[in-house]
């Protein structure tokens, strides 16, 4: 059985002390997650330790609220001015990596080689890796929005065995398009994408495989159209920016989250 995950891209928003105070609001709410759903928070990496902190003082459930890390080098240690290694991340307790995100893809240039080694340096560290795919208006636009996505995932992730990967992976499908920009893929776009990706892992890597790997919708998520997207047989959560940077917002779409 699949994951249900709602993931909070902080993105390079909020200061320290604000960001404890989300955390800590969200937390205090003591929803009754399931023991397959888990809500994932991503900070800035100067905010990580002091989130952490909070979890660990709220005594929370390891298998319903994790740390993740909105980006990882792809070198484990060394001269490499700048960047975290995954095992740096790890030892302060984060678990999963936000890895190929649009902004990163078109902002900073990361190649899908460049994922693909960062992929492969977070499993060898046993973190989990949040792999964003999604394309953009003018793909969308020509209809060639599915080839674009299978090439993205084929790329970066293909090289890896199917054995015991819906663990380590999980995916978010984000149309670039729908990304701050407040319009969202309707329910049946993001049905269409996520059943059309599962289809694409199930041919590498087999249907039970596929079936057991979390596909998060990302875009514009929040509180007025998390139930619907959610409610999609293939969508498995989201990957939520904007809405993830205020309590009650956040807490909407927690509660958006299906068995
Ligand atoms: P958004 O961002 O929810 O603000 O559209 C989503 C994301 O980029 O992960």
């Amino acid at each position: 059985m699949r994951n249900k995950i709602v993931a909070g891209n902080w993105k390079m928003n909020l200061m320290p002390s604000e960001g404890e105070v989300l955390v800590r609001d969200v937390l205090k709410e003591s929803l009754a997650l399931k023991y397959n759903q888990s809500v994932i928070f991503c900070p800035p990496a100067t905010h990580l330790m002091a989130v952490k902190k909070v979890m660990t003082e709220l005594e929370v459930s390891e298998t319903n609220y994790m740390l993740g890390a909105q980006n990882a080098s792809h070198k484990l240690s060394g001269a490499h001015t700048g960047e975290i290694s995954p095992e740096m991340l790890k030892n302060i307790g984060v678990r999963c990596v936000i890895v190929g995100h649009s902004e990163r893809r078109s902002m900073y240039h990361e190649s899908p080689e460049d994922l693909k080694k960062k992929v492969d340096t977070l499993l060898s560290e046993n973190m989990i890796c949040i792999f964003c795919c999604g394309e953009p208006l003018a793909v969308r636009e020509a209809e060639a929005h599915m080839e674009y996505v299978e090439k993205q995932i084929e790329e970066s992730l293909f090289h890896l065995k199917g054995e015991g990967l819906s663990n380590k992976i999980i995916l978010a499908y984000e149309p670039i398009w729908a990304i701050g920009t407040g319009k969202t893929a309707s329910a049946e776009q993001a049905e269409e994408m996520h059943a059309f990706i599962r289809s694409v892992l199930a041919k590498k890597w087999g249907s039970d495989v596929a079936d057991d790997i979390s596909i998060l919708y990302g875009g514009s998520v929040k509180g007025e159209n998390a139930a619907e997207l959610f409610s999609c047989e293939n969508v498995d959560g989201g990957l939520v920016g904007g809405a993830s940077l205020n309590p009650n917002a956040f807490l909407d779409v927690i509660k958006a989250l299906k068995d």
